[in-house]
């Protein structure tokens, strides 16, 4: 445990967002792998929603949103597929804050069937789905667990009912940040962000932002690069965080 802040934040102001120091503060760690710099969740929560709202991250891992929102004052709500990560989120949000005691709910579920949320009642999502399979949290085992699919369409089928989950509990007006990569399918090149973006689309968000986010300290960077000159290739090194709006009315 070390401090309860950052020590150097500041909110991001541009469509360009980049951590190369992800910061060691509470029990934020890298070592659930794939999981965001702790800053991609700070400048949602507190771009989007204000002390007292209640936040959701309905694909939590370690729980690094959840802990955001336990420092600044936000109730929040997790989900998981996999009750390892649950297990986890509870030791990283074993802390005390300084801030107004804030409820935090973790629960081992499916964020495709939010089914004890009711419509309407989330005032801002910031989540972060697996990037198809590319690091996958479990092996097979765990019936709903997104990061088991290899197939694009299958990919986007499933994303499209989380998209549409979202949009069913988000109140209107209220925003969900979503953070999502690309990747590389034999030579070629697979956008699979703006794929899931257009999921969310169909379930009738508007794009508010498009923010690149760049991406270091990827622990498979070393591999891909010993193939670089061998393919010819570019190394994917950033991210799309799409910011939606639910429509009012
Ligand atoms: C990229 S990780 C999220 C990491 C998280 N942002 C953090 O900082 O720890 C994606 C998570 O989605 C979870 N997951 C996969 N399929 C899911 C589903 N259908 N419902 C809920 N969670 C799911 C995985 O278990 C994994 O923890």
């Amino acid at each position: 445990m070390t401090t309860l802040e950052p020590e150097r934040f500041r909110l991001e102001d541009t469509t360009v967002w980049s951590f190369p120091d992800r910061g060691v503060w509470v029990s934020h760690n890298p070592s659930y792998r794939g999981n965001w710099a702790p800053q991609v969740p700070r400048n949602l929560i507190l771009r989007y929603s204000k002390p007292g709202d209640l936040v959701l991250d309905q694909m939590c891992g370690s729980g690094t949103t959840l802990i955001e929102c336990k420092l600044t004052g936000r109730n929040a709500i997790g989900y998981d597929i996999n009750p390892r990560s649950i297990e986890l989120c509870k030791k990283n949000l074993n802390f005390t804050s300084d801030v107004k005691e804030t409820s935090i709910q973790i629960h081992n579920g499916d964020a495709r069937d939010l089914y004890n949320l009711s419509n309407n009642t989330v005032d801002l999502i910031a989540t972060h789905p697996p990037y198809i399979d590319i690091i996958k949290y479990s092996n097979g085992e765990i019936y709903g667990d997104l990061s088991n699919i290899n197939n694009i369409d299958n990919f986007c089928k499933e994303i499209n009912a989380v998209a549409s989950e979202c949009f069913r509990v988000l109140k209107p007006s209220k925003y969900c940040g979503i953070l999502i990569g690309d990747t590389r399918r034999r030579k070629y090149y697979i956008p699979l962000a703006y794929k899931v973006m257009q999921e969310f689309l169909n379930a009738g968000f508007k794009l508010k932002e498009d923010i690149i986010k760049c991406q270091w300290n990827c622990k498979s960077t070393p591999y891909w690069r010993t193939k670089i000159t061998q393919y010819n290739f570019l190394l994917i090194m950033h991210e799309h965080l799409f910011v939606f709006e639910k429509p009012d009315g």
